[in-house]
This record gives structure tokens, sequence and C-alpha cells, in this order.
């Protein structure tokens, strides 16, 4: 459990996915929750359950996190939260295709929502967090952040950058009682490739590679009670990381990886 379940948690990228996941366990927890992405529908459905089924409030914050503007209306929104315990950020998405075949303004677009969002709705939860000696912060990564891998350039050093600075962000926590971690999950099951920029990937790639969202989020749900900053969910996504880190194996895995990104 997310310390005791009186504090709220904030969810970007809700609608879908990693971050339905997420908003499904902690109101599991008793959690009340704030659910931002930009499809009022799918927040409203997901809302409408959580509320039924486990009796915790649950709003829906709509916010394009590559508009700064919307951005600084979620900060202010923290800023009211006054018991804010949970913070997810978890909305992304990729950009299929070589660095110079994309156009610009996606990549900026990306760097936006993974990094600029990111840091500003960390800075904006943290003083209330360390005040009440408590809160957890989750940024989502990728095991994509260990490789920068072809067609993958900026979203690869997005999520690197993710991990080294939740890495910092715990370091300079120690004590403070407020956790930071970043979560890095493999291939999952959500609508992530559904871009059709990405092509037959999500047949093209073994089963056996995926995970569930569910299991992603149980793993990294149980790495921050262990005080674990960087959580990479299963055991087959663990030997990847292990391999890149190993030259020789970084070799074989970057070519596979290069084979797969065929979009
Ligand atoms: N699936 C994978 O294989 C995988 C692997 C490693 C890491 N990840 C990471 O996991 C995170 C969640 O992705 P997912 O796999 O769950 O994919 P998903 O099902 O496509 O969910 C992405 C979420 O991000 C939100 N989002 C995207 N752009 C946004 C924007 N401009 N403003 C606000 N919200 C935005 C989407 O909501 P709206 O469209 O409603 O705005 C959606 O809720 C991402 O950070 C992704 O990089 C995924």
């Amino acid at each position: 459990m997310v310390g005791s379940p009186t504090g709220a948690a904030l969810i970007t990228g809700a609608s879908s996915g990693i971050g339905a996941a997420f908003a499904r366990a902690l109101a599991a927890q008793g959690h009340d929750l704030v659910l931002v992405a930009r499809r009022r529908e799918l927040l409203k459905g997901l809302a409408d359950e959580l509320q039924q089924e486990f009796h915790v409030n649950a709003q829906v914050f709509l916010a394009d996190l590559s508009d700064p503007a919307d951005v600084e209306r979620v900060e202010k929104k923290i800023g009211e939260i006054g018991d804010l315990e949970v913070l997810i950020n978890n909305a992304g998405f990729g950009v299929p295709g070589k660095f110079v075949d994309v156009p610009p303004e996606r990549n900026a677009a990306m760097i936006q929502v993974h990094v600029l969002a990111t840091v500003r709705l960390c800075r904006a939860a943290l003083p209330g967090m360390i005040a009440r000696g408590r809160g957890s912060i989750i940024n989502v990564s990728s095991i994509a952040a260990f490789m920068g891998s072809v067609r993958n350039a900026t979203y690869s050093a997005t999520k690197a950058y993710l991990n080294v600075f939740s890495q910092a962000l715990q370091d300079e926590l120690k004590g403070s009682g407020v956790r930071a971690q970043a979560l890095c999950p493999g291939l999952t099951h959500t609508e992530f490739h559904d871009h059709p920029g990405y092509g037959d990937y999500k047949t093209r790639i073994p089963e056996f590679l995926w995970m569930k969202a569910e299991d992603v989020v149980a793993e990294s749900l149980a790495a921050l009670e262990r005080g674990r900053v960087i959580c990479i969910p299963g055991f087959k996504n663990r030997l990847i990381v292990a391999a890149i880190r190993n030259r020789p194996c970084a070799f074989v895995v970057k070519a596979l990886a290069a084979r797969f990104n065929r979009f």
C-alpha cells in the first residue's frame, strides 16, 4: 500500500493503459483520484467505475500536457488538492520513425509531455509532500531509457532523463518521508502501439515479451514499498536491461531492437 489511503493521487495519462491500471490499483487502496488526460469520455467512464466499485472520489481533469498553459492548470490543481499523497507522471506516447523523418513539432511535444510536464508537476507536488513528511512520485519511464535505439531517438532520450532525474530526486529526498521512482516497463499491452506508424508491431513481437498493464503497476507499487528507485517490472525485462549493460550483449540487443523497430 502507498502510505495509508488518506491522501489523494493524481495520475496523468489515466484514460488508458498503464495510467488506468494505476488508477484502479490506487482506488482499490482507498485513494481519492484526480484523473488527467485529454479524452473526456474515457476518463469519465473510468471515474464512474472506480467511484462505484471502490467508493472513492474520482475527478476528471482534462489537460493536454503538450500545452504549457494546461500544465500550469494541473500545477494549480495540485496546489489546491491539499493532501496529495501520490503523483504518477505517466502520460506519454511514441513517435515511430527516424529522427530526421519525424516532424520537429512531434519531438518537441514529446519532450514537453515526458520531460517538462513531469518536472513541473514534481516541483508543484513536492513542497506539500515534504511539509507533510509523506508522499510518492512515480515517473513512468521505459527500458528504452537504457538504450538509444534507432527510430526511437527522442523517446529513449526523454526516458533516460526521467531515470536520472528520479534517481537524483530520491537522493535529495532522503529522510523526508517522500519517495521517487522511475518505472521502466518493457513491452506492455496498452494503446501505445495502436498508432498507425507502428504497423503490425503488436503482432510481430512474440507474445512472451509483453506484460499486462496491471502486472506492471503491481510491481511498481511493490518496488515503491521496498524503496527501489529504478523499477524494471518483469524478469524478462530485467534480463534485457542486464544484456544492454553488458557490451557484447548490448550489440545483439540493439541489432534485434533495430530489426523489430521497422516502423
Ligand atoms: N506500452 C508500452 O509498451 C510501454 C513501454 C514502456 C513505457 N511505456 C510508457 O507508459 C506510459 C503510458 O503509456 P501506455 O503504454 O499506457 O499507453 P497508452 O494506453 O497509449 O496511454 C497513454 C496515456 O497518455 C495520455 N497522453 C498522451 N499524450 C498526452 C497529452 N498530450 N496530454 C495528456 N495526456 C496524454 C493518453 O491520454 P489521452 O490520449 O486521453 O490524452 C493516455 O492516457 C507512457 O509514458 C509510455 O511511454 C509504455
